[in-house]
């Protein structure tokens, strides 16, 4: 499997990086990191559990090519226009970059993080059809590829705004509707699959998920964990009239399009362990939904 070969692990200090390559190192891997501060705590902490943590930015092409110097892999996750800190363009930019200097430097497989919702028509949504460009442009590179589409992730749940403080959670689907989620953890899990196996995983377009829920159950599991009932709406029409951009990712939940399509059956051969979303709230989510339970605060999904 890994045989002390490396990995370069692009969004380290972030949700989908840092799970990467928590995941990696435990699989054995020898991981690096390309990380814009090196004296950041979350740097300092990536290096502290083993990382090779190198300084480098998505905008300095020199900076990534001598990060690859001698790595058999490559994780790619870019930031996206709803954080606020980058355009679309930019985020196409910066994958594109990453995708052709690891061609360019023959490194022996890439997998790129991409969305449950891109497909290659378009979305109506920059940061899906973004990820849409950078998916094509990889698949005519000469290089072993492996893409990923990480459905919504469970941490979303727990962001201000969907109504956990006031025991009246709201969210794109209908009662009883079902949407696919995914625990953060659970990529890392996913990704290191794929790079134990390139031969069969090169090539591949992968939706990852690590659970389905409907409305319905949403409530029940988290009046169950808050020890107090939680309804469960879906968001009103006024709501969705006052955000364009709630409204749209809604309407892509009703086309079927982000309430995931991920094969269950695969992914649990790929990561046995997957979370539920029960389990997800008894572990690495109990703290951010307990403190949920008591922060007010406004609609603030971004990604
Ligand atoms: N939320 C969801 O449900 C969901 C689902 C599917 C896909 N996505 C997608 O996930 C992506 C974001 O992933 P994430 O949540 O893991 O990100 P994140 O937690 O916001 O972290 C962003 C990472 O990118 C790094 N970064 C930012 N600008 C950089 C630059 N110029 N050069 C080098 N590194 C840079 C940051 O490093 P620093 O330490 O330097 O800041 C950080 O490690 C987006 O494209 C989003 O659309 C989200």
């Amino acid at each position: 499997m890994s045989d002390g070969k490396s990995i370069l692990v692009f969004g380290a200090t972030g949700q989908q990086g840092g799970s990467v390559a928590a995941a990696l190192l435990k699989a054995g891997w020898k991981v690096r990191a390309l990380v814009r501060d090196v004296a950041a705590s979350k740097s300092v902490a990536l290096a502290e559990a083993g990382v090779d943590v190198v300084r480098g930015d998505f905008d300095d092409a020199a900076s990534i090519r001598a990060a690859m110097q001698g790595v058999d892999g490559v994780f790619s996750v870019q930031p996206s226009s709803p954080g606020g800190t980058v355009s679309d363009e930019d985020e196409v930019r910066f994958g594109i970059a990453v995708a052709d200097v690891a061609a360019e430097a023959g490194v022996g497989h890439l997998v790129y993080s991409s969305g449950g919702a891109v497909r290659e028509t378009p979305s109506g949504l920059g940061h899906f059809d973004s990820k849409a460009r950078i998916e094509a442009h990889i698949r005519t590179l000469p290089i072993a590829a492996t893409i990923i589409r990480p459905v919504a992730f469970m941490e979303i749940l727990v962001m201000p705004g969907f109504g956990l403080d006031q025991g009246q959670f709201n969210f794109f689907v209908q009662p009883d509707q079902a949407i696919q989620l995914l625990a953060v953890e659970d990529i890392g899990k996913y990704v290191a699959a794929i790079f134990a196996d390139r031969e069969k995983f090169a090539g591949e377009t992968i939706e990852i998920a690590s659970d389905a829920v409907t409305g319905s159950e949403l409530a029940a599991v988290f009046s169950e964990v808050a020890g107090r009932a939680i309804t469960y709406a879906r968001f009103g029409d006024d709501v969705l009239a006052a955000n364009p951009f709630l409204s749209k990712l809604t309407a892509l939940v009703d086309a079927g399009r982000l309430a995931g399509s991920a094969d269950f059956d695969a992914l649990r051969e790929m990561n046995p362990e997957m979370r539920s979303l029960r389990e997800w709230l008894a572990g690495t989510g109990r703290q951010a939904f307990l403190q949920a339970l008591g922060r007010a605060g406004n609609w603030a999904y971004n990604a």
